[in-house]
């Protein structure tokens, strides 16, 4: 069955995990998840959507961040919580994705570990909810197939160890996007 002929949304491990098209700029999860730039000073995309709709409060507390924590940037893999600024969620959490072909082999650990960080970090601080975008499947060129099998085992695995978070929504900007993700998750 196509994305076009099934409902806006699929669900997997009783609900825990929500597929579904849109802009993630207008999920009211408690975080979402945004596919920064490692200078944390936003860019295209995600990142530019999210710096865009969420205005100067989350620039403030990235360059914040910049000054303490991550003087030289936020390396690949890592993620940091920060204001929402005007998003109808909570807080933002950036995590930088691998960038294809050039992190020496480790492109699909690095990817799993943004994911897994962006968890961790969200249960860390009693979050319930987040949506993530499609990590690195853009600009960052990841194949959206190999993409999709490494996030999908990522967040499930997480999950199933876990039970502090409640919903993970993956959010694709095309329904097109979706359809590719949910020919090859592993959930
Ligand atoms: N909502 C949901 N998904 C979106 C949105 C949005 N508003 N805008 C773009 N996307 C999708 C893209 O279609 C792609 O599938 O997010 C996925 C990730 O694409 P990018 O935003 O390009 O992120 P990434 O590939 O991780 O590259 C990150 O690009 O914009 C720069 O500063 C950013 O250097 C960083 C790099």
């Amino acid at each position: 069955m196509s994305v076009e002929t099934q409902p806006n949304f699929q669900s997997f491990l009783d609900g825990r995990i929500t597929v579904k098209p849109g802009d993630i700029t207008v999920e009211n999860a408690d975080a979402v998840v945004n596919a920064a730039n490692p200078t944390l000073f936003g860019g295209g995309g995600v990142d530019g959507a999210i710096h865009r709709v969420g205005g100067a409060e989350i620039l403030a507390a990235c360059k914040k961040l910049r000054d303490t924590a991550f003087p030289g940037g936020l390396p690949t893999g890592e993620a940091v919580i920060t204001t929402a600024g005007n998003l109808p969620a909570k807080f933002v959490i950036h995590t930088v994705g691998p960038v294809y072909g050039e992190e020496g082999g480790r492109e699909a650990e690095l990817l799993a570990k943004a994911y897994i960080e962006s968890l961790q970090l969200a249960a860390q601080h009693g979050l319930r909810t987040i949506a993530f975008p499609s990590i690195s499947t853009g600009t960052y060129q990841y194949p959206k197939d190999e993409a999709a099998r490494i996030s999908s085992r990522a967040i499930v695995d997480f999950l199933i160890e876990k039970g502090a978070i409640k919903n993970v929504s993956l959010v694709f900007f095309s329904r097109s996007d979706a359809e590719i993700f949910l020919r090859h998750q592993v959930f």
